[in-house]
């Protein structure tokens, strides 16, 4: 089965740096080690109260990356113009809500058509592939294809959930909407990623659809770094996912 990439989401070493008020733990020395370890590429969440990454954050990651950026965002004005002056590799679009603790649920494309479409023009004309993040649903995924979008990113949180809670029954019927969603993406011309929630427990059976072609990790990498350090677990979440997808 054809490699499957791992993006290294970084927004919580900016939450414990922000915690102080200071300039340590520093994220873009998260995103270098990430790098160097084997991420192919680097996530960053740029949120509209700056809870986390923050524009300087930016600012010095598209200088020193020698990776791609995925760059996580709002739809709104103030995001997509920061999104086309660096022009990143991706622009993720992500629903917001001041009040969630991390992105809760997938952007409803299909009822909010008018707004995205220009949006992902302009990142599009721009040169950054526009990835949605979306759950795997099919009346999503065909408003993601005939809005132009390069990829959709499929929510994984529900699984991971039912994961978690050891619900095996919510976790394989999870799993078959996102095995579905990856297929109909697939064949509407999407590039499949995926992620949120992502755990080793949680990691392969998603690793092992084969449409998907990036996975998007970050809390439980950020977590684990803290009693292994950063690369051990990138090297045991790559492990995982090498394992799953050669079957
Ligand atoms: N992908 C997207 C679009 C996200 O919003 C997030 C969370 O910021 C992730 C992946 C990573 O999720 P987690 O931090 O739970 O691994």
């Amino acid at each position: 089965m054809e490699f499957c990439r791992l993006g290294v989401n970084i927004d919580h070493v900016a939450t414990v740096r922000n915690a102080r008020g200071g300039h340590v733990p520093d994220p873009i020395r998260a995103a270098q080690l990430a790098e160097a370890a084997g991420a192919d590429g680097i996530t960053a969440h740029l949120r509209e109260d700056r809870r986390h990454i923050r524009d300087l954050d930016i600012d010095r990651l598209m200088a020193t990356l020698n990776v791609p950026l995925n760059f996580e965002m709002a739809a709104t004005p103030e995001m997509l113009a920061i999104a086309l002056k660096h022009r990143p590799h991706a622009c993720c679009l992500v629903p917001e809500k001041r009040e969630e603790r991390t992105t809760e649920g997938g952007l409803d494309v299909l009822s909010q058509r008018d707004h995205l479409r220009p949006m992902i023009e302009a990142l599009n004309a721009a040169g950054s592939r526009v990835s949605l993040f979306i759950e795997a649903d099919p009346d999503q995924i065909t408003a993601s294809a005939e809005l132009g979008a390069r990829v959709v990113e499929l929510h994984t949180g529900s699984y991971c959930e039912a994961f978690v809670e050891h619900n095996a029954l919510k976790a394989d019927h999870e799993l078959s909407k996102i095995r579905e969603g990856a297929r109909l993406a697939a064949a509407a011309g999407l590039e499949v990623h995926a992620g949120h929630g992502l755990t080793y427990d949680s990691v392969k059976p998603i690793a092992a659809i084969p449409e998907i072609k990036e996975l998007n990790i970050g809390h439980f990498l950020i977590g684990e770094a803290i009693f292994v350090g950063l690369d051990v677990a990138i090297a045991r979440m790559r492990q995982l996912i090498d394992e799953a997808r050669q079957g």
